[in-house]
């Protein structure tokens, strides 16, 4: 695959949609300049409690000016960050935990069934972002292909052997239904926020998710641990070039498209939130 840096802007962003308001999805259109905040009542998996504070408010000048420089990525990541707990990320997370998903891993109570749930439901949500970077009907998708971060092909080994176990897999359930099909829309009418989600799943696994592996096949698999969990060649590295290429997609964007994406972040919580929660129920 070509790499980013020698393909002319002009044809790398040459496919990029018009948006419109009447374009994009009713729950994206509010203004982009500011960016939505829970009270501490936030959870996953609910959208209740949001209040609006201006984006640019909640970053001190330094932190701004370090940022541009780092690029995009760093600004995604603060969002992400703040919306941690405490028990998830003691360094930089902010928020109170208050469900049992927002809590430490370790003190969680999976299930085998419910943790096949999981796996199924984020199998499907991975399905749909690896094709949709495949169809690349956005042209700039097409850089997220074969980045080596895939987890389809893992995801399948992994229920494979499940079913060597004995266990019968189940169907997608509503969390990772839900997701998907919010992904096929968001990729259609809305590159930005689909591009924030693309940022939080394949990173959230990298960190927050081995974790979550880590702790579950103690408790649960007698330590097995699953293709979900491993990745062909340096991890460090595979995530710094696609961190690389998601910062060259984003200088082309607007400052105001740049919010819209981190306005997303939320939205990304949730949806991954809700798949998480299979794992003890
Ligand atoms: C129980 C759930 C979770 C735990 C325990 C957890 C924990 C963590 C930890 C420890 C880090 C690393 C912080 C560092 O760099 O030092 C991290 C990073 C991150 N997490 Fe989570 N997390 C969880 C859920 C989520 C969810 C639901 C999302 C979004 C969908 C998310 C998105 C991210 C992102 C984007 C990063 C930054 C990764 C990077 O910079 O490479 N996390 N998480």
């Amino acid at each position: 695959m070509a790499s980013l840096a020698s393909i002319p802007q002009t044809q790398l962003f040459s496919k990029k949609p018009i948006l419109n308001s009447k374009q994009i999805n009713p729950i994206h259109r509010f203004s982009s300049i500011f960016f939505p905040r829970r009270t501490l009542s936030h959870s996953f998996g609910s959208m209740d409690g949001i209040t609006k504070v201006p984006l640019r408010a909640a970053v001190s000048p330094v932190t701004a000016a370090a940022e541009v420089k780092k690029g995009f990525v760093e600004e995604m990541r603060r969002v992400a960050m703040k919306l941690h707990t405490k028990e998830q990320a003691p360094k930089e997370g902010e928020k109170v935990a208050k469900g049992p998903e927002e809590r430490s891993p370790a003190k969680w109570d999976p299930t085998v069934e419910g943790y096949l749930q999981f796996l199924v439901d984020s199998k499907l949500v991975y399905d749909t972002m690896e094709r949709i970077v495949d169809e690349a009907t956005v042209s700039y998708y097409a850089e997220f292909r074969n980045t080596g971060l895939e987890r389809s092909q893992s995801l399948a080994k992994d229920l494979e052997w499940f079913k060597e176990q004995g266990y019968s897999i189940p169907e997608p359930s509503e969390p990772g239904v839900t997701y998907a099909n919010c992904l096929e829309e968001l990729a259609q009418k809305d590159p930005q926020a689909f591009i924030c989600h693309f940022y939080n799943v394949y990173f959230a696994h990298s960190a927050g998710g081995r974790m979550i592996g880590r702790k579950v096949s103690e408790k649960i698999l007698n330590k097995k641990e699953l293709e979900f969990y491993k990745w062909d060649g340096d991890l460090t590295q595979l995530l710094q070039s696609v961190r690389e290429k998601l910062n060259k997609v984003a200088e082309s964007w607007t400052r105001e498209e740049k919010n819209h994406c981190l306005e997303e972040t939320e939205k990304s919580f949730m949806y991954s939130g809700q798949i998480l929660r299979l794992i003890f129920t």
